[in-house]
């Protein structure tokens, strides 16, 4: 898929910008802190309806404004017929003065990954950054399964709940029978789609990872869940009652997919704890090349990529390597600090709110 002519309204540091992007590698060039990651950010609020960098909606307005509005056209080809929407989204004062996204005409085939400086973090931070990759990435390969997530959520904070409130009570395992049936029936859901999403991923990573490193390396990414291989709502029912004692102790829900983590390896040896910072960077973006061709199958039509500054801090042989990898994706959108020759793609220029082509 494609985004065709963008119009900004009072996002972040745009008042008013028209962008009409080239279909292959747009290249946004600017200074620090003029707005590139700004224009990214829009870009993906269009063709997703949530911005990938906050989840408080309340700071995409510019500041002052009492409404934002990102209104574009989404095309993708199918069969040689090209087919075309304009979506508009729109960021306003809710009658209780939050802020409420609203947006029409969105196509269920639009998606765009996202890189940025904090994915390092997939690589380098806690389970919970790991745990909400892998449901981003399921969420675009599986559109329900970000609504089973969020039942999930649901049902864990009730459980804790009954935990919590009768921790001491006798009739403690009868009440918390339910929600742990409920609980085991949602969750194995979720890590069955985790693991299908992880195994896609994995045999991506590996050949993009070739590509990118030097050659002979590998790199794995496995989940890791308390319930190893088992896929049955019997077995989660079972696990959570031999971690019964504890979670009483501790009252609260201690086996689940909202403890699972990934691995991330690099010939054999863990990339958080081992990986050099060069390297986790490039691990991260590797996980999000890897999503491309998954996505792809998956929705129908390639996704946008939208790249926050993905070439800084990587030497040259590196960069020129990602370079020829995005080469081979749709529409990209790619931000630098320094200017960039590359055949073929079209240059923006960005700054102070402003963005000219050329
Ligand atoms: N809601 C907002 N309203 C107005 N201006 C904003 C808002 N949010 C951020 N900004 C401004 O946008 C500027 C940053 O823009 P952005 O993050 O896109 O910069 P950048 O070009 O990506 O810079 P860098 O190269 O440092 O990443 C900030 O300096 C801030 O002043
Ligand atoms: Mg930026």
């Amino acid at each position: 898929m494609k985004i065709g002519c963008v119009q900004l309204s009072e996002v972040r540091s745009y008042r008013a910008l028209t962008l009409h992007p080239a279909p292959l590698l747009n290249i946004l060039v600017g200074p620090n802190a003029q707005g590139k990651t700004n224009l990214l950010e829009a870009l993906g609020l269009l063709v997703t309806g949530r911005s990938f960098r906050t989840p408080r909606i309340s700071e995409v307005p510019r500041w002052g404004a009492e409404t934002a509005a990102i209104t574009g056209e989404l095309m993708r080809t199918e069969a040689g017929v090209e087919s075309r929407r304009v979506v508009r989204r729109v960021v306003t004062h809710a009658g209780d003065g939050s802020w409420q996204a609203t947006g029409d005409g969105a196509p269920e085939w639009a998606r765009a990954i996202a890189f940025g400086w904090q994915d390092v973090e997939i690589v380098n931070g806690a389970p919970g950054t790991r745990r909400g990759f892998v449901d981003g990435f399921a969420g675009r390969l599986y559109p329900t399964h970000l609504a089973t997530l969020v039942r999930y959520r649901q049902i864990l904070a009730r459980r804790n709940r009954v935990l919590q409130m009768h921790r001491h009570d006798a009739g403690l395992a009868g009440r918390l029978e339910p929600w742990s049936e409920q609980l085991a029936t949602t969750g194995v859901e979720l890590i069955a789609r985790r693991r299908k999403a992880v195994a896609a991923l994995q045999t991506e990573l590996a050949r993009v990872w070739g590509s990118l490193a030097a050659p002979r390396s590998k790199v794995e990414v496995r989940y890791r869940g308390a319930l190893g291989e088992a896929d049955e709502p019997a077995a989660f029912v079972a696990a959570l009652a031999r971690a019964h004692r504890e979670e009483v102790r501790r009252g609260q829900t201690l086996v689940g997919p909202h403890r699972d983590d990934l691995s991330i390896e690099i010939d054999g040896v863990d990339a958080r704890t081992f990986g050099s910072r060069g390297q986790q960077r490039m691990v991260a973006l590797a996980l999000r090349l890897a999503e491309v061709l998954p996505v792809t199958e998956a929705a129908g039509t390639a996704p946008v990529l939208l790249l926050d500054d993905a070439l800084s801090e990587l030497d040259p042989r590196a960069r020129e390597l990602i370079l020829r990898e995005i080469g081979a994706a749709e529409q990209v959108f790619l931000t630098t600090p320094e200017p960039l020759a590359e055949a073929g793609a079209a240059v923006f220029h960005v700054n102070g709110g402003g963005v000219t082509a050329g």
